[in-house]
């Protein structure tokens, strides 16, 4: 019985185009996976730490191998819970939307909390960065409100999925799968949600 942890980050509930393709994607993996669990992360809705001077610091010290004072420890209580939460999933989904063609600042906080060394990436002088989070699957789901494709002049602007991928990927994910609800502020857009709910249910077969 495996555990899937949905990451998600829209504060737009049922008017959310990434949430509902997220959910037809939930919807068809519930159906294929009946012995799984899927959990939910509202990043709107859950207590994220800051992460201030007392955090940072603590960040230094494992990186210099030095030991966390009192206070550090206690601060980093928060940061290796939402860590441990994470590594508790066999497979995650992340949905998003694109937000000044980049993340929505609770998932860039979430990230900027669980990307730390010695628990999610480690570093060798020799071999270099390496994540720690392995063997798990994870379904990226976005949306933005213009269009990226490919080689367009558009794409130069687009760092949510390239910025997405290579952040999951330096703390471990190989299996990266990329959906993506695109002209959703067009008259495109119940089009390009039922295109890519339809793919999200096949993807979810699979996943
Ligand atoms: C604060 C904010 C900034 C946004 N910036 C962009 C942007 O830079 N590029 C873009 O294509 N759409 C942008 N959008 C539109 C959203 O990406 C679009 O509405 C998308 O559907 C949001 O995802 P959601 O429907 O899951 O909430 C922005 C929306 C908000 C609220």
């Amino acid at each position: 019985m495996a555990k899937l942890l949905h990451i998600q980050t829209s504060p737009m509930g049922d008017l959310s185009f990434s949430i509902r393709a997220a959910q037809a994607f939930l919807d068809a993996y519930a159906a294929t996976h009946p012995g799984d669990t899927i959990e939910v992360l509202d990043l709107w809705k859950s207590e994220l730490p800051h992460f201030d001077f007392t955090a940072a610091s603590g960040k230094y010290k494992i990186m210099r191998g030095l030991p966390h004072s009192g206070e550090e420890a206690r601060a980093w209580e928060c940061v290796t819970r939402l860590i441990d939460h994470l590594k508790s999933a066999d497979k995650v989904v992340v949905s998003t939307g694109m937000w000044n063609f980049s993340l929505p600042y609770r998932l860039k906080h979430y990230l900027d909390i669980i990307v730390q060394p010695g628990h999610t990436f480690a570093f060798d002088p020799e071999k270099g960065y390496s994540g720690l989070v392995t063997g798990k699957p994870l379904q990226l789901i976005l949306a933005s409100g213009g269009e990226y494709p490919p080689g367009s002049p558009a794409a130069g602007y687009d760092f949510q999925k390239p910025y997405l991928e290579m952040i999951f990927g330096f703390i471990g994910f190989t299996d990266i799968r990329t959906l993506r609800v695109e002209g959703t502020l067009t008259a495109q857009a119940d089009l390009s949600l039922s295109r890519i709910a339809d793919q999200a249910r096949a993807a979810a077969r699979e996943f």
